[in-house]
């Protein structure tokens, strides 16, 4: 029998697990309020519907074996209840209220032990200016942040009224060597299957990834630190899933965890082409019931977000298409968004070499040759 699988949200990240989905005997259905949104063709039953919304949620999952998420700000009462009637909740319901409000995640790993960035629970600008002494730090809303709205640093106390005044944490800034992502795959059975971890470079004024690089170059040591704590965060959660886990190093060989997204994510996007199984595939398994895939790397390799050129709003215009496509190995996927804005996610790219010079060469290449403009200036 064909099993009916759910994905609440409808942008690329639903859009990739459906370009597997089709590999795969499963019929598939997106929630999502856009019509015109990038999951909206590939799925089998598409459903207009709020992802936020209790009733919305409750009716799509009537009738599915399975739900999934591609963004953490879904309808979780409703997710419990589905769950009561034997709906499998991709992540469970419980692992994804800690996630979903950092002062819950937070307060986990900090019950788990796992080494994070120490903090403070901060409800309210006034309660901010009770933490000058705290200072340098960075203050996250609990709930609604994502790709850096939301974060913001207080370095001193004449930016305490930069903050938020709202629930949020307030978090010891950590002197940032690298930042390292790994991907972890929790199967039915809680077996196991970690990606190797990937290297964050980022855009300092939109705070939005700009590269990643596989594998990452660090030390053994880290190495082992880093898999040890991404499989101590994903198995604490005791859900079967995909958990991609951000982590920070230090100058002292630290490593720290950032936040962990319980979900496919941008950070494994490059496991489409340079690994035996992807991010996306391996969720299938995961939420199908087949063994846990092969996380190898096929090659090393690079991934470039491609957001939306400054200065442009209106219907996507792709320049430099022709250029990037003839480089070896390279490989372009765009989410198919109507509407370009300044900084939104509208595509990645990915290119595979085991030459490093080489990847950061042509993912700078990429960075000035690909660009998502506009039909409209602003
Ligand atoms: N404690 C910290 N110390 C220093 N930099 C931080 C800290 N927390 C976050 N950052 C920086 O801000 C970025 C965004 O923060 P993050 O918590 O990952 O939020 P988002 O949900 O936007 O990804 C991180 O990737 C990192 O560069
Ligand atoms: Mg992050």
């Amino acid at each position: 029998m064909m099993k009916k699988i759910g994905i609440l949200g409808g942008g690329q990240l639903g859009r990739m697990l459906l370009q597997v989905a089709a590999n795969y005997p499963v019929m598939t259905s997106i929630m999502e309020k856009d019509a015109d949104c990038p999951s909206a063709t590939l799925c089998h039953h598409f459903v207009l519907g709020d992802i936020t919304n209790y009733d919305d949620v409750l009716q799509f999952g009537e009738g599915l074996d399975a739900i999934t998420i591609e963004i953490e700000n879904v309808n979780i009462d409703a997710l419990y209840a589905l769950e009561a009637k034997g709906c499998a909740i991709y992540p469970k319901p419980d692992a994804l209220k800690t996630i979903k409000n950092k002062i819950l995640q937070k307060q986990f790993y900090h019950h788990h032990q796992i080494p994070s960035p120490a903090f403070h629970v901060v409800n309210s600008l006034e309660e901010l200016n009770n933490h000058v002494s705290f200072l340098p730090a960075v203050q996250k809303l609990a709930t609604g942040g994502y790709d850096g709205k939301g974060v913001q640093v207080i370095r001193k106390s004449d930016d305490l009224h930069l903050g938020f005044n709202a629930p949020s944490v307030l978090e010891k800034m950590v002197a940032i060597e690298k930042e390292l992502a790994i991907t972890v795959a929790i199967g039915n059975d809680g077996t196991a299957a970690v990606y190797p971890p990937v290297e964050m470079v980022f855009d300092q004024s939109l705070n939005l990834l700009d590269y990643q690089i596989c594998p990452a170059n660090i030390s053994e040591n880290i190495l082992w630190k880093a898999e040890a704590l991404a499989l101590a965060v994903a198995k604490n959660l005791k859900s079967p899933g995909i958990f991609a886990v951000e982590m920070f190093t230090d100058k002292d060989n630290n490593v720290w965890v950032n936040e962990t997204a319980p979900r496919v994510h941008n950070s494994g996007h490059h496991t489409i082409e340079a690994h035996y199984s992807s991010q996306f595939d391996m969720l299938w398994r995961v939420i199908l019931g087949y063994p846990l895939g092969n996380t190898q790397k096929i090659m090393s390799s690079v991934m470039v977000n491609l957001v939306g050129s400054e200065g442009y709003t209106g219907t996507a215009v792709y320049e430099g298409l022709n250029e990037v496509l003839s480089i070896p190995n390279a490989y372009v996927h765009l989410y198919g968004k109507k509407e370009t804005k300044p900084g939104r996610k509208m595509g990645h790219a990915t290119v595979m070499s085991d030459d490093r010079q080489e990847l950061l060469h042509q993912a700078n290449k990429i960075k000035h040759t690909l660009f998502v403009k506009g039909d409209k200036k602003i």
